[in-house]
Protein backbone atom coordinates (compact mmCIF):
# COMPACT_ATOMS: atom_id res chain seq x y z
CA UNK A 1 0.00 0.00 0.00
CA UNK A 2 1.08 3.74 -0.66
CA UNK A 3 -0.03 5.54 2.10
CA UNK A 4 0.74 9.74 2.68
CA UNK A 5 0.31 11.26 6.59
CA UNK A 6 -0.21 14.71 6.64
CA UNK A 7 0.56 16.61 9.82
CA UNK A 8 3.91 14.82 11.82
CA UNK A 9 2.85 15.43 15.24
CA UNK A 10 2.32 12.77 17.99
CA UNK A 11 -0.27 10.52 16.26
CA UNK A 12 1.06 11.58 12.58
CA UNK A 13 4.77 10.82 13.09
CA UNK A 14 3.84 7.53 14.95
CA UNK A 15 1.54 6.22 12.84
CA UNK A 16 3.14 6.92 9.64
CA UNK A 17 6.69 5.16 11.19
CA UNK A 18 4.41 2.08 12.26
CA UNK A 19 2.59 1.65 8.71
CA UNK A 20 5.90 1.70 7.41
CA UNK A 21 7.07 -0.79 9.97
CA UNK A 22 4.17 -2.66 9.04
CA UNK A 23 5.29 -3.02 5.27
CA UNK A 24 3.71 -0.02 3.47
CA UNK A 25 5.33 2.43 1.62
CA UNK A 26 4.66 6.02 3.69
CA UNK A 27 5.42 9.57 3.09
CA UNK A 28 4.90 11.56 6.13
CA UNK A 29 4.17 15.46 5.14
CA UNK A 30 4.18 18.16 7.56
CA UNK A 31 3.97 22.21 6.39
CA UNK A 32 6.73 23.04 9.32
CA UNK A 33 9.90 22.84 7.31
CA UNK A 34 12.16 23.14 9.95
CA UNK A 35 10.15 19.60 11.27
CA UNK A 36 10.87 17.94 8.24
CA UNK A 37 14.02 19.08 8.05
CA UNK A 38 15.00 17.51 11.70
CA UNK A 39 13.40 14.29 10.75
CA UNK A 40 15.52 13.74 7.19
CA UNK A 41 18.77 14.91 9.48
CA UNK A 42 17.64 11.72 11.85
CA UNK A 43 16.72 14.13 14.68
CA UNK A 44 13.35 13.57 16.72
CA UNK A 45 11.24 16.39 16.97
CA UNK A 46 9.45 14.28 19.97
CA UNK A 47 10.88 12.19 23.19
CA UNK A 48 9.19 8.87 22.29
CA UNK A 49 11.01 5.73 23.33
CA UNK A 50 11.80 3.06 20.42
CA UNK A 51 10.97 6.04 17.98
CA UNK A 52 14.16 7.15 16.78
CA UNK A 53 15.72 3.62 16.11
CA UNK A 54 12.26 2.46 14.32
CA UNK A 55 12.75 5.93 11.98
CA UNK A 56 16.09 4.91 10.78
CA UNK A 57 15.10 1.23 10.11
CA UNK A 58 12.59 2.25 7.80
CA UNK A 59 13.78 4.93 6.02
CA UNK A 60 17.07 2.79 5.54
CA UNK A 61 14.88 -0.09 3.92
CA UNK A 62 12.93 2.77 1.72
CA UNK A 63 9.86 2.77 2.51
CA UNK A 64 9.36 5.75 4.70
CA UNK A 65 9.84 9.80 3.76
CA UNK A 66 9.10 12.68 4.51
CA UNK A 67 8.34 16.07 2.56
CA UNK A 68 6.97 19.44 2.90
CA UNK A 69 5.27 19.05 -0.93
CA UNK A 70 2.00 16.99 -0.55
CA UNK A 71 1.14 16.58 -3.92
CA UNK A 72 3.20 14.05 -5.42
CA UNK A 73 2.92 11.79 -2.53
CA UNK A 74 -1.18 12.28 -1.95
CA UNK A 75 -1.28 11.45 -6.05
CA UNK A 76 0.31 8.24 -5.41
CA UNK A 77 -1.40 7.31 -2.22
CA UNK A 78 -4.33 4.29 -2.04
CA UNK A 79 -4.45 6.04 1.38
CA UNK A 80 -3.95 9.59 2.93
CA UNK A 81 -4.20 10.35 6.93
CA UNK A 82 -5.16 13.33 8.52
CA UNK A 83 -3.09 13.54 11.54
CA UNK A 84 -3.08 17.36 12.12
CA UNK A 85 -3.85 18.59 15.59
CA UNK A 86 -7.25 19.89 16.78
CA UNK A 87 -6.51 21.95 19.53
CA UNK A 88 -9.70 23.15 21.71
CA UNK A 89 -11.01 26.53 20.88
CA UNK A 90 -9.76 28.92 22.96
CA UNK A 91 -13.85 30.58 22.77
CA UNK A 92 -15.85 27.49 23.36
CA UNK A 93 -13.94 24.35 24.25
CA UNK A 94 -14.50 22.91 20.96
CA UNK A 95 -12.32 21.42 19.11
CA UNK A 96 -10.56 23.60 16.45
CA UNK A 97 -11.11 21.92 12.93
CA UNK A 98 -9.40 24.24 10.93
CA UNK A 99 -6.19 22.87 10.37
CA UNK A 100 -8.20 19.59 9.26
CA UNK A 101 -10.16 21.15 6.91
CA UNK A 102 -7.11 22.97 5.25
CA UNK A 103 -6.19 19.69 5.04
CA UNK A 104 -8.66 18.05 3.37
CA UNK A 105 -8.93 21.16 0.93
CA UNK A 106 -5.19 20.53 -0.34
CA UNK A 107 -6.04 16.48 -0.05
CA UNK A 108 -9.11 17.09 -2.73
CA UNK A 109 -6.93 19.08 -5.28
CA UNK A 110 -4.34 16.24 -5.66
CA UNK A 111 -5.37 13.09 -5.35
CA UNK A 112 -5.55 10.99 -8.38
CA UNK A 113 -8.09 7.50 -8.88
CA UNK A 114 -9.92 6.19 -5.75
CA UNK A 115 -8.66 7.46 -2.60
CA UNK A 116 -9.31 6.87 1.18
CA UNK A 117 -8.68 9.24 3.46
CA UNK A 118 -8.80 8.86 6.65
CA UNK A 119 -9.28 11.13 9.95
CA UNK A 120 -6.50 9.72 12.19
CA UNK A 121 -6.65 13.13 14.23
CA UNK A 122 -9.92 12.89 17.40
CA UNK A 123 -12.84 14.93 15.64
CA UNK A 124 -15.75 15.43 16.30
CA UNK A 125 -18.97 13.60 15.17
CA UNK A 126 -19.73 14.68 12.26
CA UNK A 127 -16.53 15.79 10.96
CA UNK A 128 -16.46 13.15 8.60
CA UNK A 129 -19.92 14.35 6.78
CA UNK A 130 -18.16 17.77 6.67
CA UNK A 131 -15.14 16.53 4.81
CA UNK A 132 -17.15 14.51 1.91
CA UNK A 133 -18.60 17.84 1.45
CA UNK A 134 -15.68 20.05 1.56
CA UNK A 135 -13.77 17.16 -0.76
CA UNK A 136 -17.41 17.68 -3.48
CA UNK A 137 -16.84 21.94 -3.21
CA UNK A 138 -13.35 21.74 -3.68
CA UNK A 139 -12.81 18.74 -6.21
CA UNK A 140 -15.92 17.76 -7.83
CA UNK A 141 -14.79 14.51 -9.41
CA UNK A 142 -12.19 13.47 -6.90
CA UNK A 143 -13.18 9.87 -5.92
CA UNK A 144 -12.53 9.67 -2.56
CA UNK A 145 -14.35 7.66 0.58
CA UNK A 146 -13.86 9.70 4.05
CA UNK A 147 -13.36 6.73 7.06
CA UNK A 148 -12.58 7.65 10.56
CA UNK A 149 -10.13 5.20 12.28
CA UNK A 150 -9.16 7.33 15.46
CA UNK A 151 -5.86 6.59 17.69
CA UNK A 152 -5.79 5.27 20.52
CA UNK A 153 -2.22 5.42 21.26
CA UNK A 154 -0.46 6.91 24.75
CA UNK A 155 2.53 8.76 24.69
CA UNK A 156 5.63 6.99 26.22
CA UNK A 157 4.11 3.59 24.68
CA UNK A 158 2.98 5.19 21.96
CA UNK A 159 4.84 2.27 19.39
CA UNK A 160 3.49 -0.84 21.73
CA UNK A 161 0.62 0.89 21.47
CA UNK A 162 0.23 1.48 17.36
CA UNK A 163 1.61 -2.13 16.57
CA UNK A 164 -0.17 -4.08 19.37
CA UNK A 165 -3.29 -2.31 20.21
CA UNK A 166 -6.18 -3.60 21.97
CA UNK A 167 -8.45 -3.11 19.03
CA UNK A 168 -8.48 -0.84 16.20
CA UNK A 169 -11.93 1.04 15.69
CA UNK A 170 -12.25 2.05 11.48
CA UNK A 171 -15.79 3.62 10.33
CA UNK A 172 -16.80 4.28 7.03
CA UNK A 173 -20.34 4.72 4.70
CA UNK A 174 -19.06 3.84 1.59
CA UNK A 175 -17.90 -0.32 1.55
CA UNK A 176 -15.41 0.12 -1.01
CA UNK A 177 -12.95 1.43 1.87
CA UNK A 178 -13.46 -1.87 4.19
CA UNK A 179 -11.30 -3.83 1.73
CA UNK A 180 -8.35 -1.02 1.86
CA UNK A 181 -9.00 -0.75 5.36
CA UNK A 182 -8.72 -4.19 5.88
CA UNK A 183 -5.42 -4.23 4.01
CA UNK A 184 -3.56 -1.26 5.59
CA UNK A 185 -3.92 -3.33 9.29
CA UNK A 186 -3.68 -6.74 7.49
CA UNK A 187 -0.22 -7.31 9.33
CA UNK A 188 -2.42 -7.01 12.63
CA UNK A 189 -2.72 -10.85 14.15
CA UNK A 190 -6.74 -10.17 14.14
CA UNK A 191 -7.37 -12.84 16.81
CA UNK A 192 -5.32 -10.11 19.53
CA UNK A 193 -5.59 -7.27 17.91
CA UNK A 194 -9.22 -6.88 16.65
CA UNK A 195 -10.48 -4.94 13.76
CA UNK A 196 -13.92 -2.96 14.66
CA UNK A 197 -16.05 -2.21 10.99
CA UNK A 198 -18.74 0.39 11.77
CA UNK A 199 -19.88 3.31 10.74
CA UNK A 200 -18.41 6.91 10.65
CA UNK A 201 -20.08 8.51 13.17
CA UNK A 202 -19.68 5.43 15.41
CA UNK A 203 -16.12 5.36 15.08
CA UNK A 204 -16.20 9.11 15.94
CA UNK A 205 -17.94 8.97 18.67
CA UNK A 206 -16.00 5.90 20.18
CA UNK A 207 -12.61 7.54 20.45
CA UNK A 208 -14.77 10.66 22.56
CA UNK A 209 -16.08 7.97 24.77
CA UNK A 210 -13.58 5.72 25.22
CA UNK A 211 -11.39 8.74 26.21
CA UNK A 212 -13.85 10.79 28.88
CA UNK A 213 -14.66 7.14 30.15
CA UNK A 214 -11.13 6.94 31.50
CA UNK A 215 -10.97 10.58 32.55
CA UNK A 216 -13.98 9.64 34.29
CA UNK A 217 -12.55 6.91 36.22
CA UNK A 218 -9.52 8.85 37.32
CA UNK A 219 -11.60 11.89 38.59
CA UNK A 220 -13.43 8.96 40.39
CA UNK A 221 -10.55 7.48 41.77
CA UNK A 222 -9.47 10.94 42.80
CA UNK A 223 -12.37 11.97 44.81
CA UNK A 224 -12.26 8.72 46.71
CA UNK A 225 -8.80 9.89 47.34
CA UNK A 226 -9.83 13.16 49.12
CA UNK A 227 -12.58 10.87 51.16
CA UNK A 228 -10.10 8.63 52.34
CA UNK A 229 -8.14 11.29 53.28
CA UNK A 230 -10.73 12.14 55.61
CA UNK A 231 -12.41 8.97 56.80
CA UNK A 232 -8.59 7.51 57.12
CA UNK A 233 -8.73 4.96 54.58
CA UNK A 234 -6.03 4.51 52.06
CA UNK A 235 -6.38 4.90 48.24
CA UNK A 236 -4.26 2.15 47.33
CA UNK A 237 -5.91 -0.83 48.92
CA UNK A 238 -9.04 0.70 47.47
CA UNK A 239 -8.15 0.88 44.41
CA UNK A 240 -6.73 -2.73 44.55
CA UNK A 241 -10.00 -4.33 46.06
CA UNK A 242 -12.08 -2.55 43.40
CA UNK A 243 -9.82 -3.11 40.59
CA UNK A 244 -8.89 -6.75 41.04
CA UNK A 245 -13.06 -7.28 39.77
CA UNK A 246 -12.78 -7.58 36.24
CA UNK A 247 -15.69 -5.88 35.52
CA UNK A 248 -13.69 -2.36 37.05
CA UNK A 249 -9.91 -3.84 36.13
CA UNK A 250 -6.72 -2.29 37.63
CA UNK A 251 -6.05 0.47 35.09
CA UNK A 252 -6.23 4.11 35.69
CA UNK A 253 -7.12 3.67 39.05
CA UNK A 254 -4.02 5.41 40.68
CA UNK A 255 -4.97 8.78 42.66
CA UNK A 256 -3.02 11.86 41.66
CA UNK A 257 -2.81 15.35 40.95
CA UNK A 258 -5.40 15.14 38.08
CA UNK A 259 -5.07 14.15 34.67
CA UNK A 260 -3.60 15.97 31.84
CA UNK A 261 -2.10 16.04 28.44
CA UNK A 262 -3.05 16.68 25.08
CA UNK A 263 -6.09 14.66 24.83
CA UNK A 264 -8.33 13.72 28.17
CA UNK A 265 -8.73 17.73 28.44
CA UNK A 266 -9.71 18.85 25.22
CA UNK A 267 -11.71 15.43 24.14
CA UNK A 268 -13.90 15.55 27.41
CA UNK A 269 -14.63 19.47 26.76
CA UNK A 270 -15.19 18.61 23.07
CA UNK A 271 -17.52 15.94 24.03
CA UNK A 272 -19.61 18.14 26.64
CA UNK A 273 -19.81 20.71 23.55
CA UNK A 274 -21.24 18.07 21.43
CA UNK A 275 -23.79 16.57 23.57
CA UNK A 276 -25.03 20.12 24.43
CA UNK A 277 -25.33 20.91 20.81
CA UNK A 278 -26.68 17.83 20.18
CA UNK A 279 -29.32 18.51 23.18
CA UNK A 280 -27.96 15.72 24.81
CA UNK A 281 -25.69 16.93 27.34
CA UNK A 282 -23.74 14.64 29.58
CA UNK A 283 -23.74 15.80 33.24
CA UNK A 284 -21.36 13.23 34.02
CA UNK A 285 -18.24 14.39 32.04
CA UNK A 286 -19.13 18.01 32.57
CA UNK A 287 -18.77 17.50 36.24
CA UNK A 288 -15.31 15.92 36.20
CA UNK A 289 -13.99 18.66 33.96
CA UNK A 290 -14.56 20.60 36.72
CA UNK A 291 -13.32 18.63 39.28
CA UNK A 292 -9.84 17.83 37.45
CA UNK A 293 -9.38 21.84 36.89
CA UNK A 294 -10.06 22.26 40.41
CA UNK A 295 -8.06 19.64 42.20
CA UNK A 296 -4.45 20.43 40.42
CA UNK A 297 -5.02 23.84 42.64
CA UNK A 298 -5.76 21.76 45.65
CA UNK A 299 -2.30 20.13 45.29
CA UNK A 300 -0.77 23.23 46.07
CA UNK A 301 -3.11 23.66 49.60
CA UNK A 302 -1.35 20.18 50.26
CA UNK A 303 2.02 21.49 50.39
CA UNK A 304 1.20 24.47 52.13
CA UNK A 305 -0.35 22.56 54.79
CA UNK A 306 2.87 19.99 54.53
CA UNK A 307 5.26 23.02 55.26
CA UNK A 308 2.92 24.41 58.17
CA UNK A 309 0.20 26.38 56.51
CA UNK A 310 2.50 28.89 55.18
CA UNK A 311 4.41 29.36 52.16
CA UNK A 312 5.70 32.57 51.80
CA UNK A 313 9.68 33.08 51.38
CA UNK A 314 9.94 29.09 51.31
CA UNK A 315 11.79 26.83 48.99
CA UNK A 316 9.63 24.61 47.27
CA UNK A 317 11.69 21.76 45.24
CA UNK A 318 9.39 20.23 42.27
CA UNK A 319 10.40 16.91 41.05
CA UNK A 320 8.71 16.70 37.54
CA UNK A 321 6.82 18.72 35.08
CA UNK A 322 5.91 16.39 32.43
CA UNK A 323 2.07 15.30 32.43
CA UNK A 324 3.61 11.75 32.96
CA UNK A 325 6.38 10.26 32.66
CA UNK A 326 8.23 8.71 29.62
CA UNK A 327 7.43 12.52 27.58
CA UNK A 328 8.59 16.07 27.01
CA UNK A 329 5.33 16.88 27.05
CA UNK A 330 4.06 19.22 29.82
CA UNK A 331 0.50 20.46 27.27
CA UNK A 332 -2.14 20.37 30.48
CA UNK A 333 0.20 19.47 32.81
CA UNK A 334 -0.91 19.71 35.99
CA UNK A 335 2.59 20.72 37.36
CA UNK A 336 1.33 24.22 35.62
CA UNK A 337 -1.49 24.98 37.79
CA UNK A 338 0.43 23.21 40.87
CA UNK A 339 3.47 25.28 40.12
CA UNK A 340 1.12 28.86 39.21
CA UNK A 341 -0.97 27.96 42.96
CA UNK A 342 2.46 27.55 44.66
CA UNK A 343 3.81 31.30 42.72
CA UNK A 344 0.61 32.93 44.04
CA UNK A 345 1.37 31.98 47.46
CA UNK A 346 4.51 33.43 47.60
CA UNK A 347 6.93 30.21 47.22
CA UNK A 348 10.24 30.23 45.63
CA UNK A 349 10.45 27.04 43.54
CA UNK A 350 13.11 25.44 42.00
CA UNK A 351 12.46 22.24 39.13
CA UNK A 352 13.67 19.51 37.49
CA UNK A 353 12.44 17.19 34.97
CA UNK A 354 14.05 14.41 33.13
CA UNK A 355 13.02 15.61 29.69
CA UNK A 356 10.38 18.40 29.92
CA UNK A 357 12.49 21.34 30.61
CA UNK A 358 12.78 22.62 27.65
CA UNK A 359 9.00 22.82 26.97
CA UNK A 360 8.68 24.09 30.69
CA UNK A 361 11.31 27.13 29.85
CA UNK A 362 8.99 28.47 27.32
CA UNK A 363 5.42 28.39 29.87
CA UNK A 364 6.76 28.71 33.15
CA UNK A 365 10.13 31.09 32.28
CA UNK A 366 9.90 32.24 36.10
CA UNK A 367 11.33 29.03 37.46
CA UNK A 368 14.37 28.09 38.58
CA UNK A 369 15.27 25.24 36.61
CA UNK A 370 17.81 22.53 37.90
CA UNK A 371 19.91 19.52 36.37
CA UNK A 372 19.40 17.33 39.04
CA UNK A 373 17.36 15.61 42.21
CA UNK A 374 19.88 16.82 44.58
CA UNK A 375 20.25 20.36 43.07
CA UNK A 376 16.48 20.90 43.24
CA UNK A 377 16.45 19.32 47.41
CA UNK A 378 19.33 22.20 48.04
CA UNK A 379 18.07 24.32 50.63
CA UNK A 380 14.38 23.33 49.96
CA UNK A 381 11.74 23.15 52.43
CA UNK A 382 9.89 20.99 51.06
CA UNK A 383 9.70 18.39 47.64
CA UNK A 384 6.73 17.64 46.09
CA UNK A 385 6.77 14.85 43.09
CA UNK A 386 4.34 15.53 40.37
CA UNK A 387 5.72 13.02 37.76
CA UNK A 388 6.05 9.44 38.16
CA UNK A 389 9.55 9.43 36.48
CA UNK A 390 11.87 6.13 37.33
CA UNK A 391 14.20 8.85 38.25
CA UNK A 392 12.28 9.37 41.53
CA UNK A 393 11.67 5.92 42.42
CA UNK A 394 14.73 5.10 44.61
CA UNK A 395 16.04 8.57 45.95
CA UNK A 396 18.26 8.54 48.49
CA UNK A 397 16.57 9.85 51.36
CA UNK A 398 19.41 10.41 53.42
CA UNK A 399 21.23 12.23 50.64
CA UNK A 400 18.00 14.80 50.28
CA UNK A 401 17.62 15.34 54.45
CA UNK A 402 21.78 16.37 54.55
CA UNK A 403 20.36 18.82 51.66
CA UNK A 404 17.41 20.02 51.98
CA UNK A 405 16.53 23.00 54.99
CA UNK A 406 13.53 20.96 56.29
CA UNK A 407 12.89 17.28 55.12
CA UNK A 408 9.20 17.37 53.70
CA UNK A 409 7.95 14.89 51.18
CA UNK A 410 4.96 15.39 49.24
CA UNK A 411 4.63 12.39 46.60
CA UNK A 412 1.71 13.38 44.70
CA UNK A 413 1.94 9.83 43.15
CA UNK A 414 2.50 7.88 45.98
CA UNK A 415 5.63 5.90 44.81
CA UNK A 416 6.53 5.84 48.30
CA UNK A 417 5.18 3.89 51.37
CA UNK A 418 4.41 6.50 53.79
CA UNK A 419 5.84 4.41 56.85
CA UNK A 420 9.81 4.24 55.05
CA UNK A 421 9.93 7.52 54.15
CA UNK A 422 8.72 8.57 57.64
CA UNK A 423 11.61 5.82 59.14
CA UNK A 424 14.27 8.29 57.04
CA UNK A 425 13.09 11.41 58.98
CA UNK A 426 10.54 13.05 56.33
CA UNK A 427 7.48 14.47 56.77
CA UNK A 428 5.55 12.64 54.40
CA UNK A 429 2.04 13.03 52.62
CA UNK A 430 0.93 10.98 49.86
CA UNK A 431 -2.44 11.45 47.97
CA UNK A 432 -5.57 9.27 49.72
CA UNK A 433 -4.03 8.68 52.84
CA UNK A 434 -6.26 9.26 55.67
C1 LIG B 1 -4.59 9.17 26.53
C2 LIG B 1 -5.28 7.82 26.25
O1 LIG B 1 -4.82 6.84 27.20
C3 LIG B 1 -5.03 7.37 24.83
O2 LIG B 1 -5.75 6.18 24.56
C4 LIG B 1 -5.47 8.49 23.86
O3 LIG B 1 -5.17 8.14 22.54
C5 LIG B 1 -4.78 9.80 24.21
O4 LIG B 1 -5.03 10.12 25.59
P1 LIG B 1 -2.11 9.98 27.07
O5 LIG B 1 -2.71 11.35 27.17
O6 LIG B 1 -0.85 9.79 26.32
O7 LIG B 1 -3.19 8.97 26.43
O8 LIG B 1 -1.81 9.49 28.56
P2 LIG B 1 -2.39 8.46 29.62
O9 LIG B 1 -1.35 7.48 29.96
O10 LIG B 1 -3.71 7.94 29.26
O11 LIG B 1 -2.52 9.44 30.91
C6 LIG B 1 -3.39 10.58 30.88
C7 LIG B 1 -3.33 11.29 32.22
O12 LIG B 1 -3.94 10.51 33.24
C8 LIG B 1 -1.92 11.60 32.71
O13 LIG B 1 -1.89 12.90 33.26
C9 LIG B 1 -1.67 10.55 33.77
O14 LIG B 1 -0.75 10.95 34.76
C10 LIG B 1 -3.06 10.40 34.35
N1 LIG B 1 -3.26 9.10 35.01
C11 LIG B 1 -3.34 7.96 34.27
C12 LIG B 1 -3.42 9.05 36.39
O15 LIG B 1 -3.39 10.09 37.08
N2 LIG B 1 -3.65 7.84 36.98
C13 LIG B 1 -3.74 6.67 36.27
O16 LIG B 1 -4.01 5.62 36.89
C14 LIG B 1 -3.57 6.74 34.86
Amino acid sequence: MRIAIIGTGYVGLVSGVCLSDFGHHVTCIDKIEDKIGRLNRGEMPIYEPGLDEMISRNVASGRLSFTTDLAQPVAEADVVFIAVGTPSRKSDGHANLTYVYAAAREIASAVRGFTVLVTKSTVPVGTGDELERIIAEASPKADVAVVSNPEFLREGAAIADFIAPDRVVVGMNDVRARDVMAAVYAPLDAQRHPVIFTTRRTAELTKYAANAFLALKLAYINEIADLCEQVGANVQDVSLGMGLDTRIGQKFLNAGPGYGGSCFPKDTLALVKTAQDHNSPIRLIETIVGINETRKRAMARKVERAVGGDLRGKTVGILGLTFKPDTDDIRESPALSIVQALLDKGAHLQAYDPEGIPAARQMMPELDYKSDVDSVAEGADALVIITEWKQFQHLDFDKLKSLMASPVLIDLRNIYKAEDVRAKGFVYDGVGHG
